[in-house]
């Protein structure tokens, strides 16, 4: 049977790659690419680049695609849900017309397939549509998320205290209701600004993992302009950017500070 190998590749060092990520790399029959506008290039360097590091099998076909573009009019939902319809009509293709029968298409997801990345709700509208069998595989990668922490050198979460991961455009809305501690992910807003809390701490990252690696933390209220005027010149710079950031606000009693 067909296989479809989704494999984590981290978020931006080739070297996030695991043992796991590698054998399944080199399992692949087939690997595809995607290709979308600047910040994608650079994505998409990154996976050639992986490939070229650590893609021994010769035989092993790479092939790329044109993400098609989500349309931004109407229903967001209805947007996303035809979006995803149309990646999946080109894994089916791909499935099709250029995998053998018992071959195994490899699919690069960036950071790790489980976050905030929709190939494996796409794979199941693939599965759905019914064309073709298949078997799937996912292989879990390197978080930005991790890859933040790590550049910090800092636990995720505080003793006994949970954290939302949420989206800088539901930040904007306000603060999660649930949490002092909000991890924030996919901002083209800069959603810090809104929060106004004097005692708010921010640890802010750009490019994890990347050699344009760019760290800042601190006081939020004291970090917030300084984040924003690097965040908008390493734009400029590099003609796109990608960041993540952990806030966390004072924990509403001492829980935290029991163990
Ligand atoms: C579509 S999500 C993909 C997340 C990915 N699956 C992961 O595990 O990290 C893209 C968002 O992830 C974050 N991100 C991914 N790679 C990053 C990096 N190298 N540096 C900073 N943020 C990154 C940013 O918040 C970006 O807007």
């Amino acid at each position: 049977m067909r296989k479809i190998s989704v494999i984590g590749i981290g978020a931006g060092n080739p070297e996030h790659m695991t043992i796991q990520a590698i054998n399944a790399l080199n399992r692949a029959d087939v690997l595809l690419i995607p290709l979308k506008g600047d910040e994608k290039a650079f994505l998409a360097d990154a996976r050639r680049d992986i490939c070229a590091r650590f893609l021994t099998n010769p035989a092993c076909r790479i092939l790329d695609y044109a993400v098609p573009v989500r349309n931004a009019d109407g229903v967001y939902e209805d947007g996303v849900r035809d979006w995803h319809q149309a990646i999946a009509a080109i894994y089916e293709r791909t499935l099709l017309n250029d995998l053998g029968e018992d071959e195994t298409l490899g699919l690069l997801v960036w950071g790790d397939p489980m976050l905030y990345d929709s190939t494996l709700r796409i794979v199941d509208h693939v599965r759905a549509a019914g064309h073709v069998a298949f078997e799937m595989e996912v292989i879990p990668g390197i978080t930005s998320v991790q890859a933040l922490c790590a550049g910090h050198g800092i636990a995720l979460n505080r003793i006994g205290l949970p954290v939302e991961i949420t989206t800088g455009r539901r930040l904007a809305e306000g603060w999660p209701a649930a949490t002092r501690d909000a991890l924030v992910m996919l901002d083209g807003v800069q959603a810090f600004k809104t929060v106004q809390d004097p005692d708010a701490e921010i640890w802010w990252g750009a490019y994890l993992g990347t050699p344009h690696e760019i760290l800042l933390s601190g006081r939020l209220a004291d970090m917030a302009e300084t984040i924003a005027q690097t965040r908008s010149r390493a734009r400029a710079e590099h003609g796109w950017i990608m960041d993540t950031y952990l806030i966390r606000r004072p924990a509403a009693d001492a829980e935290e500070d029991a163990a």
